[in-house]
Formats: C-alpha cells, structure tokens, sequence
C-alpha cells in the first residue's frame, strides 16, 4: 500500500477547482458564510467538520445541486458558478451523494451505464471494462440487482457509477456512512489509487484519522466557515482536530488558518 507524501510542503501549482466566498442558504437561513477553498490538479483533498458544518453543502453547491447565495466556483478556470449540475459534470466534476444512492431495482451494469449518460445520452458500455477491472467485486455481479449488494458493495456501485463518467474530479460525500471498516479501508485506498491515476478527489469524511491517511491536504470546517487548512501531516499533528471534535480547549493552534483573500 503506497502512503501519500506525508511530508508534503507544497501544493501542485496548477488550479483545479478554485471556491471562493461561496454563501449558501436554505430559505432564509444562511449556513455557508464565506467558503474559499482549492483542489489542484492531481490533489487528494479531505474536507473535515462536525454534523451540520456545512460541508455537505458546499459539495452541493459545487456540483450545482444546491444554488449559491454569493460567491463563484471555477473548474479549470472556466467559471462555473451559474452552470447546471449536467454542465457541471460535462465539465468534469462527479460527486458520489452521501448514502450509496443506486437505482435498486436495475441490474448492477444499468446502475453503471446511468454514469455515461451526462457525456453519452444512450450509454457507453466501452468504459465498463475499465470499471470491472477497478472493481472485480462489481464484474462478478454485473448482471445482479443492485438491490441484492451488500451495503458495501451499493457503495462500490455507487463510486463506480461515478468514476465511469470520466472526471477530472471525484467528489465523495462520506463514503464511509454505515459501513463496515474493511468495506471503508478499500473506498479510501480505491479513491488514493484513483487519485495517483491523475484523478482528482474531494473527499467529506467524519473518519478523520482514515481519511488524513489519504489525503494531501484538508480542510476544516466549523459553522459554515473554514476553521483552518493545511497538509494532512499537519492536521494530525496538531490538536485543533481535538478542539473540534472533543469540544477540548486548543492553547496552540498549530496549523494555518486560512485567510481569506483579500477584495
Ligand atoms: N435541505 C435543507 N434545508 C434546510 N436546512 C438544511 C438542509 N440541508 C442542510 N441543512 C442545514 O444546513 C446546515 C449544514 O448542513 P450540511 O448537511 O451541509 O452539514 P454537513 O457538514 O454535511 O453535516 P453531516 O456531517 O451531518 O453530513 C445544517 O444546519 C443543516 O441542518
Ligand atoms: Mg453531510
């Protein structure tokens, strides 16, 4: 198993995905107050954050599913702020929901063929082969209702069902949700293996040690703000991690707290 470079000090130059101050509310009641954050090109990115932070939200928002009170995402530097959840992901941005939401009634290769319509309104079946060779657990069961898969295995479905679509960048809302913690390691090391590929990855993750076992870089999210970001290596050497999760009092915070950009 191949660790991430844990001593990271420097981000890839290249911009992927670039939110900033992105505001988001539901009704009246505004729970993103001001978001920036980057994902560079070829990046493992974890974003943390207890219930309710917001984080879900800002996936949401990102992908077009949820409108942005203020603010702009940009993909590649084209501006995407405005743009549809279908342009979004012609654009090269898939997000896996929270929840391995698969259609339970179709077969397990449908379920992955619904993830080529976006860029092929009747399907590409010529991207399947690569899916059953990333996940063999899914080729053994192509013909099954997906219905009739483990939990673990919806999940798989689900991340397949994202990544047949060709994207630049994976979005996963906490894969982890209810599964078991071999079913949990596999997503991970599939979406690090995905990443080393040249896959970008967005990953929201209540499993904090896992998921900064993977990734280059994070996020913390408090209240609908970043709290802090930094390199992985970073957040699980300080204690803000702590503070956040275990409502314990930081005397240091030993991580940088991001700044938001000036004008
Ligand atoms: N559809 C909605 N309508 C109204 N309020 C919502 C809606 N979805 C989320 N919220 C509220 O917005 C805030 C942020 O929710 P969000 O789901 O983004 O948090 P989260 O960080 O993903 O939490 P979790 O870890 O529980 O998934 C919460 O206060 C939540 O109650
Ligand atoms: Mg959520």
């Amino acid at each position: 198993m191949t660790m991430p470079s844990t001593l990271q000090r420097e981000r890839p130059a290249k911009p992927l995905l670039e939110v900033r101050d992105l505001h988001v509310a539901y009704g009246k009641a505004e729970v993103v107050h001001g978001v920036s954050m980057d994902v560079r090109a070829g990046e493992f990115v974890v974003m943390l954050g207890r219930n309710g932070a917001g984080k879900s939200t800002v996936l949401h928002a990102i992908s077009g599913l949820v409108a942005k009170r203020a603010g702009s995402v940009h993909f590649e530097g084209r501006d995407l702020s405005h743009a549809s959840p279908r342009a979004i992901v012609q654009a090269g941005i898939v997000q896996v929901l929270e929840g391995h939401r698969v259609f339970h009634t179709l077969s397990v290769e449908d379920n992955l063929l619904i993830g080529t319509y976006a860029r092929n309104p009747r399907g590409d079946r010529s991207q399947l082969d690569r899916i059953y060779r990333l996940f063999p657990e899914l080729a053994d069961r192509r013909l099954q209702m997906a219905s009739r898969l483990s939990g673990g295995q919806q999940q798989i479905l689900a991340v397949g069902q994202g990544v047949i679509g060709a994207p630049k960048l994976l979005v996963l809302d906490e894969p982890s949700g209810g599964l078991a913690p071999i079913v949990i390691d596999r997503i991970l090391e599939v979406a690090a293996e995905l990443c080393r590929s040249g896959l970008a990855i967005l990953l929201v993750e209540q499993l904090v040690e896992k998921a900064l076992r993977h990734a280059h870089y994070g996020y913390l999210m408090e209240t609908g703000r970043i709290a802090a970001a930094a390199f992985s290596h970073e957040l699980r050497e300080g204690d803000l991690l702590h503070r956040v999760y275990l409502g314990g009092a930081a005397t240091t915070l030993p991580v940088t707290i991001e700044k938001e950009p000036a004008g």
